[in-house]
């Protein structure tokens, strides 16, 4: 069943490869057209879309934040992401205009369903990004786009994030395609770089043995921190989630430019911080601003271990250990620096004998308010 992994958690790591590129398959055609007939809302109406609200909990919300970043990109719709559980409480203003995308592995996580019947109410249109075929929320829901990562066993969510983030990716292109706001050409290249990346996520898993050591090296740690930017922060949210869930460890996520609002108190000698440093081919101001945080925090004693882009070589100086993951467009950066941390969380959860598939107080998926 585990197919000769440890855990369901390390197998279904590995199965990531196939995940994305199970939920890319047949959604496009050669020409780099996205076919998305699934869908089964009115083009006209998505059109007419002017809001876009992502609903979802935990790991999942993680993949709405990426989202948000690829959809306002591309689409140049407002694009808000909300804890399911937070939303409908507050009086949202959601009309007929409002796209809701729920996102939910299985299907049947009681606060996302709750805030999908509350959009639907309210005269939202909804649209489920699912894992499970025939669960509650993609059937209470106006469209669905099943993420194909296949049945996900481990209470830590691994594959099913990576599939989540690739099929609103190809929501988000969905919709720029509809509305013109970007050319067919632009979308052609960038499924061209999402069917690279299987085989880049493989080089990540396959170079793992150092970041694997590291782990096993830190198995008294008390607290460890991880910092992102841009689509590295939600990464770096996503990091430190997992390390909570499956080891039991302090873990905090941070935008990596709040540091000198507050949490760079916390750096103290010795003191773990994960860096996920934008790539230099992005907005050079926001790779150098990265790269001064890190020799902030090592001037004051942090142990600085850097997810950055291979060739990347402005970092290897304040760092005491780099990850490189392959080259591939800032915007579908996610799907490869997420790989490095959940390695981290699993190898550690491990080294300290915890159960990385049943980890305490939680559940694979929480059918109660
Ligand atoms: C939590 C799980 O309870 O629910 C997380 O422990 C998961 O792993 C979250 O991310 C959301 O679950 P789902 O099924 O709605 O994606």
């Amino acid at each position: 069943e585990k197919g000769g992994f440890s855990s369901f958690m390390e197998k279904e790591i590995h199965d990531q490869p196939a995940a994305v590129a199970d939920t890319l398959l047949g959604r496009s055609d050669t020409s780099g057209r996205l076919i998305l007939d699934e869908l089964r809302i009115d083009p006209a109406e998505l059109k007419k879309v002017n809001k876009i609200i992502v609903l979802a909990c935990g790991t999942a919300a993680y993949a709405g934040l990426v989202a948000k970043y690829a959809i306002e990109n591309w689409c140049r719709i407002p694009t808000e992401v909300e804890l399911a559980h937070e939303f409908r409480y507050r009086d949202p203003i959601v009309d007929s205009n409002t796209l809701v995308v729920s996102i939910s592995q299985s299907g049947e996580t009681m606060d996302t369903l709750m805030a999908v019947r509350y959009a639907r109410e309210q005269g939202a249109k909804t649209v489920s990004i699912c894992n499970t075929n025939g669960s509650t929320i993609p059937r209470e829901s106006d469209a669905v786009l099943y993420t194909h990562a296949g049945p996900e066993i481990a209470v830590a969510s691994t594959k099913a994030f990576l599939a989540q983030i690739t099929a609103a990716y190809l929501l988000g292109l969905y919709l720029a395609q509809l509305r013109g706001n970007i050319f067919s050409g632009q979308i052609k290249d960038v499924l061209a770089d999402l069917n690279k990346i299987p085989e880049k996520i493989q080089t990540v898993l396959d170079n793992a043995g150092p970041l694997r050591e590291l782990a096993r090296s830190m198995k008294d740690a008390t607290s460890v921190l991880f910092l992102g930017r841009h689509v590295g922060y939600p990464v770096a949210l996503e990091g430190a989630l997992k390390l909570k869930e499956i080891a039991y460890i302090h873990a905090e996520g941070f935008a990596a430019g709040e540091l000198k609002h507050g949490p760079i108190a916390l750096i103290d000698e010795g003191q773990p911080v994960f860096v996920v440093v934008p790539s230099p081919r992005g907005r050079e101001s926001l790779h150098s601003k990265v790269v001064s945080n890190i020799q902030e925090i090592r001037a004051r004693g942090a142990r600085t271990f850097v997810i950055a882009e291979e060739g990347d070589e402005a970092v290897r100086d304040y760092a005491e250990h780099v990850f490189y993951v392959p080259e591939t467009p800032v915007l579908l950066m996610p799907l490869l620096t997420t790989v490095p941390l959940q390695i981290f969380a699993a190898e550690l959860a491990s080294a300290k004998g915890y159960d990385v598939d049943q980890p305490r107080n939680l559940a694979k998926s929480v059918t109660v308010e």
